[in-house]
C-alpha cells in the first residue's frame, strides 16, 4: 500500500484545506495511506505527524488556512536538506511527499527530490506567480477580496473627492494588483513587473477632476519601488524574500502634492489570505488535491500539478521552479485602456 505524506508549507492561502480533503479523497479511494505532516516543513524536521483519513476531512472544504498549520520553515535553512528530514520520513514509510507551496517552498521540494526523496507539488500562493501553470489556488480568493475592498473605497473616495490608494499583496508581481485593479475599474494600476511615473498618474487624476470625476482609486502592487531612494535593507524570510508592504505610504504624499488633492491609503495585508475560499478555489484545489495523489499512488513524482487550459497535467517541477512569472504586457494593456 502507497503512503502518501501532505505537507502544506510557507505562507497560508485560501483552498489549501481543499487540496488536503482532495488528496485525502482520493487516497482513500485508492486505497492508499496518508500521513498528515504538522506546521510545514518544521514539523517534517521535527516528527510531527498524524494519519488523515476521510473522517479528519470532513467539513473543511470551505474552510481557510490549513488543518495541519504551516511554518515560514525552510529544511536547507534551518536544518541540512534531506539528513533533516530522512528520519520522520523513514519512520513514517512515506514513500512521496506531497508538498503544497509557493516558489520557495517547491524549490526545497525540487532539491530534496534530487537528493532522493520523491515529492509531488501542488502550487499554492495568492501572488499566482508560480511559473508551468496558468493559475494557483487562492489568486481567485485574493482577487475577490481585494476587488470588494477597490468597490468599497470607491464609494468613500467617491464622497470625500479624494485619492485613495489601496495597496495589495502579490510580492513581486503584480497579478492581485492587475485583476483587482481592473475588476473594480481603479483608475490606475501599479503593478512591480512595469516601471511607473507619478507625474503621469497625477495627470490621469488631473484630468479626471477637469472632466467631472473628482475623485480617483489606484491600486498598488505592494512589490513597486518605492519612489524615494531608500538604501535600507528590507527584512527577510527564510526563503530570502523581502517583507513588504507599506509603500503606498510612499507614493501617496507625492501624489498629494503633485495633484493638490487630498489622499488616502489603505493596506489590504493579510485579509486577502484569510477566510473561505471562493467556489473557483475550492474546485481548483480539490481538482490539484485528486491529481496530486493520483501522480503520488503511481509513484511518479519530481512533478508539480498544473493547470493548463481546461486540463489539470503534470509538469516537471523543475520548470515551475525555473522562474518567478509576472504579468503579460497584453494584459496589462487591457487594464490600462480604463486608466483615468
Ligand atoms: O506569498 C504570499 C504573501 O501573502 C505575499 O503576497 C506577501 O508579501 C507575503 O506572503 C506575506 O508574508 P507573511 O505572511 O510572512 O507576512
Amino acid at each position: 500500500m502507497a503512503v502518501l505524506g501532505v505537507l502544506t508549507a510557507g505562507g497560508d492561502c485560501p483552498g489549501l484545506n481543499a487540496v488536503i480533503r482532495g488528496v485525502v479523497g482520493r487516497s482513500v479511494e485508492r486505497d492508499a495511506e496518508v500521513v498528515g505532516v504538522l506546521n510545514g516543513w518544521e514539523g517534517l524536521m521535527n516528527g510531527q505527524v498524524r494519519p488523515l483519513d476521510r473522517d479528519d476531512v470532513r467539513g473543511i472544504l470551505g474552510r481557510g488556512g490549513t488543518i495541519l498549520g504551516t511554518s515560514r520553515v525552510d529544511p536547507y535553512v534551518h536544518g541540512d536538506g534531506l539528513a533533516s528530514v530522512e528520519g520522520t520520513v523513514r519512520r513514517t514509510g512515506i514513500d512521496t511527499l506531497i508538498v503544497i507551496g509557493g516558489d520557495g517552498t517547491l524549490r526545497s521540494a525540487l532539491r530534496l527530490q534530487e537528493e532522493g526523496l520523491p515529492v509531488v507539488g501542488v502550487p499554492k500562493t495568492i501572488d499566482n506567480d508560480i511559473a508551468g501553470t496558468d493559475v494557483t489556488f487562492g489568486f481567485d480568493t485574493a482577487v475577490e477580496i481585494a476587488t470588494e475592498a477597490i468597490d468599497r473605497i470607491t464609494s468613500t473616495a467617491e464622497s470625500h473627492n479624494r485619492i485613495m490608494l489601496v495597496e495589495v499583496m502579490g510580492r513581486t508581481k503584480g497579478w492581485i494588483a492587475t485583476y483587482a485593479g481592473i475588476a473594480g475599474g481603479a483608475d490606475a494600476i501599479l503593478i512591480p513587473e512595469v516601471d511607473y511615473d507619478l507625474e503621469a498618474i497625477a495627470e490621469i487624476i488631473r484630468h479626471r477632476h477637469r472632466h467631472g470625476h473628482s475623485y480617483s482609486v489606484v491600486a498598488v502592487g505592494e512589490g513597486v519601488k518605492p519612489p524615494d531612494d531608500d538604501e535600507t535593507e528590507p527584512e527577510v524570510d527564510a526563503f530570502g524574500f523581502a517583507r513588504l508592504g507599506g509603500v503606498a505610504y510612499r507614493i501617496a504624499p507625492v501624489l498629494e502634492r503633485l495633484t493638490g488633492f487630498e489622499t488616502r491609503v489603505t493596506v489590504l495585508g493579510h485579509t486577502q489570505r484569510g477566510g473561505k475560499p471562493t467556489a473557483a478555489d475550492r474546485v481548483l484545489a480539490t481538482r490539484f488535491g485528486v491529481a496530486a495523489a493520483d501522480l503520488a499512488i503511481d509513484r511518479r513524482s519530481g512533478l508539480m500539478v498544473a493547470a493548463r487550459g481546461t486540463e489539470i497535467v503534470p509538469v516537471p517541477l523543475a520548470e515551475a521552479c525555473a522562474e518567478i512569472r509576472g504579468v503579460d504586457e497584453t494584459l496589462f494593456g487591457v487594464a490600462q485602456t480604463f486608466f483615468g
